[in-house]
């Protein structure tokens, strides 16, 4: 097997504990590798004013492939509260540095699955016929355009007359918003180009005809949102068409979607969406197979890729010094990122291993044991991170 280098990058909070146990996890499955750190986060934001620095963007250009933990994001006025006082001066403004990766690496293609591990305490039920209680196996793939949409971050408050000159010239905006005076408006645009809807719209049907999901529904709101929504279920026709007949495509709308996921989520199979309502759903579907303690992610570019939990840096549980929190995120996310690399044989062994301890239910995170989340949880019964790791572990 060929050696690798992955670019570890631990973030803040709990994203330090996760990845590491994660790393353990990795090296015992057998996957050949070294690490290199990334320095990334609120840290780096204090310090030096940048918490995504150029010196961990070059290492992604080098080694192309990056496991990241979570990093804590604060308002503006919050973060520049906290520069260090030798950057106070300099006008610097804070901005996530998940979404800098995103768009520097243009990191287009998120994926986020959510599929029922057997057994998880926290699975969703529902009501069946009569008194019976059912237990829907779910099994999607949420894939989420990463770069558009309304988190591209072309928006103003109080436009520039070139801007609000522009809006004016639509007839819509004069007659919904024409009287209003322009220091009242803020405006956040939603964009959407055909050569991203195109790569996410591919990745997705092609992800379904290798795993074999049936479906590939686009989840937006086209009846609306003509323009963007609109274009991204015309593509999905033309290249369902052109080149996937054999998987059928679906059109469901996101507001309607939220609602069906608890009453049918069995039913779908691949979901695609642009960047916010991609965001919903795959959050929506994540609280049917345990929450963020399971919900893991890719978001794939056509050179760098990036493996992370959904989850962030829960600051209030960073400093504990036995850690609570469910590394099982981030090891799904790790096993992703095997999948990525051609190494499904180890991936496959980590998930195994996963699924049998969560099915033995004989150690599980304060999470899935549904406690509030203390100190105490570990008294209670509760594994501890590095408990539910080590277990794992002893279960390859
Ligand atoms: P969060 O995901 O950090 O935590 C929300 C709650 O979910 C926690 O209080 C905890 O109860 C639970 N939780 C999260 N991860 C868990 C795990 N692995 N095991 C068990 N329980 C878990 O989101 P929150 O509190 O909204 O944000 C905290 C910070 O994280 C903020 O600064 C936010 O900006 C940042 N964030 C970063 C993300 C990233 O790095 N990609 C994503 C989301 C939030
Ligand atoms: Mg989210």
């Amino acid at each position: 097997m060929q050696k690798r280098t992955i670019v570890a990058l631990p973030g803040d909070g709990i994203g330090r504990v996760v990845l590491e146990e994660t790393i353990r996890v990795l090296e015992k499955a057998g996957f050949n590798a070294s690490y290199v750190e990334g320095d990334i986060g609120w840290e780096f934001w204090k310090k030096e004013g940048n918490p995504l620095p150029d010196r961990t963007i070059a290492l992604l250009e080098k080694y192309k492939t990056g496991l990241f933990g979570a990093i804590t994001s604060k308002p503006k006025d919050a973060a520049a509260a906290e520069l260090d006082p030798s950057l106070e001066d300099k006008g610097l403004i804070y901005s996530s540095p998940i979404v800098g990766l995103r768009q520097h690496f243009n990191l287009d293609v998120c994926i986020r699955p959510c599929k029922t591990y057997k057994g998880n305490p926290l699975n969703f039920i529902r009501r069946g016929r009569g008194d019976t209680i059912e237990e829907p196996a779910v099994d999607v793939a949420i894939f989420r355009q990463n770069t558009e949409g309304l988190y591209g971050g072309v928006e103003w408050s109080n436009p520039p007359d070139i801007v609000y000159k522009g809006l004016a010239s639509h007839p819509r905006f004069m007659k919904n918003f024409g009287n209003v005076p322009v220091e009242e408006l803020s405006v956040s645009t939603r964009i959407f180009t055909k050569k991203a809807t195109e790569r996410i719209l591919r990745a997705a049907f092609t992800y379904a005809r290798k795993f074999g999901y049936k479906s590939v529904t686009v989840c937006e709101k086209p009846n609306v949102i003509r323009e963007t929504s609109g274009m991204m279920y015309k593509m999905a026709q033309e290249i369902q068409a052109a080149d996937f007949s054999e998987i059928e495509l679906w059109n469901t709308n996101i507001d309607a979607q939220m609602m069906w996921l608890t009453k049918n989520p069995e039913n779908y199979g691949v979901i695609v969406a642009g960047n916010m309502f991609g965001d919903i759903v795959s959050d929506g579907f994540a609280g049917l197979i345990g929450g963020l303690g399971f919900a893991c992610s890719a978001n794939l570019g056509e050179e760098v890729s990036v493996f992370e939990p959904t989850h962030g840096s829960a600051p209030k549980y960073a400093d504990y010094p036995v850690s609570i929190v469910n590394p099982i995120a981030m090891m799904e996310s790790a096993c992703m990122m095997l999948d990525h690399l051609g190494e499904m044989e180890i991936a496959k062994r980590i998930r195994k291993s996963i699924a049998t301890v969560i099915q033995d239910g004989k150690v599980r995170t304060y999470d899935m044991m549904k406690m509030t989340g203390r100190a105490d949880v570990i008294e209670n019964g509760a594994a501890s991170t590095r408990q539910m790791t080590d277990t794992i572990i002893n279960n390859l």
